[in-house]
């Protein structure tokens, strides 16, 4: 493939949504700031032509999901991922490495279950182009997957992508709950001329951007079709005793219990062990008890 192939319908990636029954539905969501309030988040001021699912106040039953591509109710749209996905990206925040030239940019916001309640430890994984429009398949700039924290929140440092043939401005996103399925869809920005032209293009996914000094913020909430309980909505009970002592290079999976330098701890989301990952250190990975 080269580079600058659109990743859009017939590239070989996947099925296209259908972009006829995705307009309009960006303006219903309903708010999530009461949940998000309980559960002591911190509320950004925002201003935007776009609604977060934080913003309008709930109404006290089921949240409705950001709409998916088919009926238009379902959780956020499964955009798809296009030819340029590559795993085990960088554990990291900041995408902006050495000889990273572009607008700066950061994409922050919260993921939260349907039921309006913020989901911790959930997997993003970003990638996108860099300011020439290309993707690095060599290795992993502009590459890195995070959790969101207690509150469910997550924030992402960046540059604004640049244009290629074929495709609006966009970011590709993987977002995972702990034992969930991977919801594969794309982030989208309000202005953009070729918003008009591209299939893919979802307003449902467009983020909140506002200018910031010299560079640009972004916010956006994923609703993922799961409920989400305090602490992730499957923390499996810790009934077994520890299985060992906490070792690089190891494939855990959820619910594991290890001890690490005396302490027992309980694996709260599948991965590969590595040096930097000690349970006290990735409390995404691990929990106490
Ligand atoms: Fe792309």
């Amino acid at each position: 493939m080269t580079p600058n192939a659109p990743d859009g319908p017939g590239s070989g990636s996947g099925s296209s949504p259908d972009a006829d029954s995705a307009a309009g539905r960006g303006i219903s969501r309903k708010s999530l700031l009461k949940a998000a309030v309980a559960a002591g988040a911190a509320i950004p001021l925002l201003t935007g032509t776009v609604a977060l699912a934080r913003d309008a106040v709930g109404q006290g039953s089921a949240l409705p999901a950001t709409p998916d591509c088919d009926d238009g109710d379902g959780p956020t749209h499964d955009q798809i991922e296009g030819p340029y996905f590559k795993p085990n990206s960088p554990l990291r925040t900041n995408l902006v490495t050495s000889g990273i030239n572009g607008t700066p940019l950061t994409v922050s916001g919260y993921v939260f279950g349907r039921n309006c309640v913020p989901i911790s430890g959930v997997l993003l994984d970003f990638w996108q182009a860099d300011n020439a429009g290309n993707y690095d398949m060599s290795g992993f700039t502009l590459r890195g997957h995070q959790f969101s924290d207690a509150k469910g929140a997550f924030s992402l440092t960046t540059i604004v992508p640049g244009l290629y043939p074929g495709r609006t401005r966009h970011i590709h996103v993987k977002v995972q709950a702990p034992n969930q399925p991977v919801l594969t869809t794309q982030l989208y920005f309000p202005g953009e001329p070729r918003n008009n032209t591209d299939t893919l293009y979802d307003p449902a996914l467009l983020m909140n951007v506002r200018g910031a000094g010299s560079g640009k913020e972004g916010t956006f909430d994923f609703v993922l079709n799961v409920n989400g309980t305090p602490g992730g909505p499957s923390d499996p009970p810790p009934t077994d005793p520890p299985s060992g002592t906490w070792a690089t290079g190891h494939s855990y999976t959820a619910g594991d219990r290890v001890t690490y330098n005396g302490t027992s701890y309980t694996c709260v989301q599948a991965h590969t062990s590595m040096a930097g990952w000690e349970p006290p250190n990735v409390p995404a990975l691990w929990r106490a008890g």
